[in-house]
C-alpha cells in the first residue's frame, strides 16, 4: 500500500490546504496574544483579524435578513467551537420549556440530542421524515406547524447521503408563519452558496473544519438582524468586568470565554481559499468525482446505494453511503482501511435517525465523502477495491 487515501472529507476535510496552515502558523507566531484583553498592538491586530474575520463571514453568507443590500452587523456573526455548540446556543436560546420545534429525521446528533433535552424539560417536536431519496417535502414542514412552534431547524445537507434541502422554500413557510428557521450547514458551507436573506435564514450554523478548511475546533453562527436570541453561555468578555451579568450586545450574547485565534485566523484563511479557488469549481471538481464513484459502485454486484443518487446540482454534496451484500458495514471499513489503505466512515454517522428510517441501522453503512484534494485515481482506487471485497462474497 503506497498512500492513504482519504474518503473521510465529511468527518473533516484531510488534508487543508497549504496556504491555511503557513497563515495561521504566521499570524499566531506573531500576533498570539489575548485579544480584547489588552491595549497593546499586538492585541488590537489580533481583534482586528477577529472582526475582519465576522465581516468576511457576515458577507459570504449574507447574513442580512432585513435588506440584501443593508450593512450587516459583523458582531452577529459568533464564532463557536463547532457546529454543535452553535446548534446547541441556538436551540437553548430560542426554545422554552412549552414550546415545539419542527425539525427532520436528517438531522446529526448535534440537533437531535439538544431537541430531545429539550423535550425532557416539556417541549414538543415533530421529526419531519423525507422521501425515499431523502428530500424533505417543504410542504410537510408547513402542516406540522402548531401556535407554539418557536423553531424550525434543518440540516441543509445530510452527512449520511449527500441529500441537500430545498432551504429556500422552507424557509419562506418560515417567514411566512412568523417562525425563526435555522440551518445547520455543517456540511455545505464553503461548498454550496447559502444566501440567508433569500432563504430566510434566521441562525446559520456553520463548523470550520469541513468545506471551510480551518482547523477542527472552530464554528459558528450567524444571526440575522432581527433574529432573537437569549444567551445560555455566560463568563469573561474582556470588557465592563465589573457588570455582575453576562453582556446582552452581540457577538458578547452567544460568547464567552477567550475566542480560538489560530482557530479564526484559519477561517479567515480557508475562506480566502475558497474565494480565490470559486466555490463553484471546488464543488463541480467534488461532484465530478462523486459521478465516477457512484456509476463505479452501483455495476458492482451486492452493492447498495443509500438515499439519493441524483447529482442534481447544488442538490447533492459529494457523500455517498453503501453497502455491501453479505459484510457488517465496519467490516468493509477495516478491510478498505488495513488492505487498502482507504479511509472511509463506518457506522450511523452520529445520525441514527435516518439510519433507522433507510433500515440500514444498526450496523450503519460505509460512507465515503470526497473532498477537493481527491482525484480519479483516487476513486478509480476505491471502486477497484470494492469490487475486490464484494466479489469475495457474492
Ligand atoms: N459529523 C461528522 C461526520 O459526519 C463528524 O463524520
Amino acid at each position: 500500500m503506497d498512500e492513504i487515501i482519504y474518503l473521510d472529507n465529511a468527518a473533516t476535510t484531510f488534508p487543508k490546504p497549504d496556504v491555511v496552515h503557513e497563515y495561521v502558523y504566521n499570524f499566531y507566531r506573531k500576533n498570539g496574544v489575548n485579544p480584547g484583553r489588552t491595549g497593546c498592538d499586538l492585541a488590537l491586530n489580533a481583534e482586528k483579524m477577529i472582526h475582519d474575520t465576522r465581516k468576511k463571514y457576515s458577507n459570504f453568507f449574507n447574513q442580512s435578513l432585513v435588506s440584501k443590500n443593508k450593512i450587516k452587523d459583523p458582531n452577529r456573526m459568533i464564532f463557536t467551537m463547532n457546529a454543535t455548540m452553535g446548534l446547541n446556543l441556538v436551540v437553548n436560546g430560542v426554545v422554552a420549556p412549552r414550546d415545539h420545534i419542527i425539525t427532520s429525521l436528517l438531522e446529526h446528533n448535534s440537533v437531535i440530542r439538544p431537541v430531545n433535552h429539550k423535550i425532557k424539560e416539556g417541549a414538543d417536536a415533530t421529526f419531519v421524515a423525507p422521501d425515499p431519496e431523502g428530500y424533505l417535502d417543504p410542504s410537510d414542514i408547513e402542516k406540522n406547524i402548531k401556535s407554539n412552534t418557536k423553531l424550525v431547524i434543518i440540516n441543509h445537507a445530510s452527512n449520511v447521503s449527500g441529500v441537500v434541502q430545498d432551504i429556500k422554500s422552507i424557509g419562506s413557510i418560515c417567514k411566512k408563519h412568523g417562525i425563526p428557521f435555522a440551518v445547520d450547514c455543517s456540511q455545505t458551507a464553503g461548498v454550496i452558496p447559502i444566501d440567508m436573506y433569500e432563504s430566510n435564514i434566521d441562525f446559520l450554523v456553520f463548523t470550520g473544519h469541513k468545506g471551510l478548511f480551518a482547523p477542527t475546533g472552530t464554528g459558528g453562527v450567524c444571526c440575522a438582524d432581527h433574529a432573537e436570541i437569549k444567551s445560555s453561555l455566560v463568563g469573561g468578555t474582556g470588557v465592563r468586568s465589573a457588570d455582575p451579568y453576562h453582556l446582552e450586545e452581540f457577538p458578547y450574547r452567544l460568547e464567552a470565554g477567550t475566542l480560538n485565534l489560530a482557530g479564526i485566523a484559519g477561517l479567515s484563511a480557508g475562506l480566502d481559499y475558497i474565494l480565490n479557488k470559486g466555490i463553484e469549481n471546488i464543488y463541480n471538481h467534488e461532484i465530478h468525482l462523486l459521478r465516477m464513484l457512484q456509476e463505479g459502485l452501483l455495476k458492482i454486484k451486492g452493492v447498495r446505494i443509500w438515499g439519493t443518487t441524483s447529482l442534481e446540482k447544488n442538490k447533492r454534496v459529494a457523500t455517498l453511503s453503501t453497502s455491501i451484500e453479505n459484510y457488517d458495514a465496519s467490516d468493509v471499513g477495516t478491510i478498505l482501511d488495513v488492505e487498502y489503505g482507504i479511509q472511509t466512515r463506518t457506522g450511523l454517522h452520529c445520525a441514527p435517525l435516518i439510519h433507522q428510517h433507510y433500515g440500514s441501522a444498526p450496523r450503519g453503512t460505509v460512507r465515503f465523502s470526497i473532498g477537493p484534494f481527491n482525484t480519479e485515481e483516487h476513486i478509480v482506487k476505491a471502486i477497484k477495491a470494492v469490487a475486490e471485497v464484494a466479489a469475495d462474497r457474492n
